[in-house]
């Protein structure tokens, strides 16, 4: 093994912004993310993965040729620019680059300009238009859109972190299936060899199936559901992280969505305070979600404080997005809503033994109006009493034969829980609708680009 890799490029914007080449001849290799200037002189500002910086070039320093191929570099050509640093307080970032030598890498041709522009941007406010989503291969190099991305990968860092740190085994379920997990009406059908396979809800059932081998198991990866309805909360396809623990009850799968949760927030303090600021968002939130406890009220309570505020509520029902933002109100952390009736969810929660209207099972509901973030409970996990949900649910049983095995040599009590990733990106970065967050999202109109 090499301790060093030779790299192509090893100079970064952020590193000269941070000071670390004051005065120095460095080379810069990044994008031209605008440009002015006149025939003598040109400021362009040059960026990269790590930040931007204002470069000047000007034509007597660098003889008509070079100058000329600066002049004509519209925004997005991808250049190397050689200079000096020098350290400027009126510049942004503190740092002006004084150019003494261009090569162009990749021209864009000026019939055809980068068509992201400050305007269709303004445009959207900060949202998302059918043009902005039709250019999204494009859009991923915007300042918004790469600072959400940043968010996104601390994230996902956070979730492997405080698993891997406990102990936890990263374990991998298949995508296609046999049966649904969350119940039929959001299963995506694909044709599977002259038969029918789905897409994955979830990787749960194959985790249970795993739970006696490895214990404490977890997962990222993406989970598909038929949603119809394009909400600022839903997409066809999102990313679930998801855990499975053995000898665990609702209360100890509790305490590891609270941890999750309050390790990403203390993650993304440490790790990209600048980006959320840039965004708006308010660090005394975020510190708040990492360090204060979680509440937890059972769904009767939740129940009874939404018909005290003149939501038409029926118990039984499962809580729908308009409910939980109406809850939330109460909170300003995240919450536990506990103890939902069997008849609002799916067949593998176990039912509470001291009253078998109810499961013990969780949701955690983002502040803010959010809503949840996470749902899991506590597993069905004797034989018998598998079978008896299965007869109680009436469908196919089939696709659940692995299942029933797995209860049938060993059977433990366990639990888990998933996590909707996006939705907590989407929470903790402040944005309006779940498809800021992610590259490329789908949904029931959009499967492209
Ligand atoms: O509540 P859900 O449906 O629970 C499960 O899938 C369990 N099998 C998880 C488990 O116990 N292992 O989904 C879990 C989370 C939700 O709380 C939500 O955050 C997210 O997944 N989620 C979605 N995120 C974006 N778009 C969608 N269409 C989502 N559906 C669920
Ligand atoms: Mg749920």
């Amino acid at each position: 093994m090499r301790d060093t890799i030779e790299m192509a490029k090893d100079i970064w914007v952020g590193d000269v912004q941070a000071g670390k080449y004051d005065n120095e001849t460095v080379e810069l290799k990044g994008w031209i993310k605008r440009a002015r200037g006149s025939n003598k002189i040109r400021f362009v500002v040059l960026r990269d993965s790590t930040g931007e910086i204002q470069c000047v070039g000007k034509r007597d320093a660098l003889g008509d040729d070079e100058f000329d191929s600066l002049k004509n570099s519209i925004i997005e050509t991808s250049v190397i620019l050689t200079g000096v640093v020098n350290v400027d307080d009126r510049a942004s970032g503190g740092h002006e680059l004084t150019i003494t030598s261009v090569e162009i890498v990749g021209p864009v041709n000026p019939e055809k300009p980068f068509p992201i522009t400050e305007s269709a941007m303004s445009a959207a406010d900060g949202g998302e238009t059918e043009f902005l989503l039709d250019n999204r291969h494009l859009y991923l190099r915007t300042s918004r859109m790469t600072t959400m991305l940043k968010i996104r990968s601390t994230v996902f860092g956070a979730i492997h972190s405080y698993f891997r740190n406990l102990d936890f085994l990263e374990y991998q379920a298949p995508n296609f299936v046999a049966g649904a997990v969350e119940g039929g009406s959001t299963l995506f059908e694909v044709p599977y060899f002259g038969k029918k396979a789905y897409l994955t809800q979830s990787w749960q059932l194959y985790a249970e199936a795993a739970m006696p081998a490895l214990e404490r198991l977890y997962t990222i990866a993406p989970s598909f559901r038929a949603e119809k309805s394009r909400t600022r909360r839903h997409l066809t396809e999102f990313w679930h992280a998801e855990m499975e623990i053995a000898w665990a009850s609702n209360a100890e799968v509790m305490e590891h969505g609270e941890g999750l949760v309050r390790h990403i927030a203390k993650t993304l303090l440490e790790e990209r305070s600048t980006e959320l600021e840039s965004l708006g968002r308010n660090l005394d939130d975020i510190r708040r979600f990492a360090d204060t406890p979680f509440p937890r009220i059972s769904y009767d309570e939740a129940v009874r404080r939404l018909q005290e505020k003149g939501v038409e509520i029926e118990w039984g029902e499962d809580l729908d997005y308009s409910k939980e933002k109406i809850l939330t109100q109460d909170f300003d952390v995240p919450h536990f809503l506990t103890n939902y009736p069997k008849i609002a969810k799916p067949f593998y929660h176990r039912v509470n033994p001291e009253d078998d209207k109810y499961v013990l099972c969780h949701d955690l509901l983002a502040p803010e109006g959010y809503g949840e973030i996470i749902g899991g409970g506590e597993r069905t996990w004797s034989e018998h009493e598998i079978l008896q949900r299965l007869e109680e649910e009436g469908g196919p049983t089939d696709a659940y034969q692995f299942y029933i095995d797995t209860r049938s040599y060993g059977g433990v009590p366990h639990g888990g829980f998933g996590l909707g990733v996006d939705r907590v990106v989407s929470w903790l970065s402040g944005a309006d609708h779940i498809r800021e967050v992610i590259p490329f999202p789908r949904d029931s109109r959009r499967v492209t680009p």
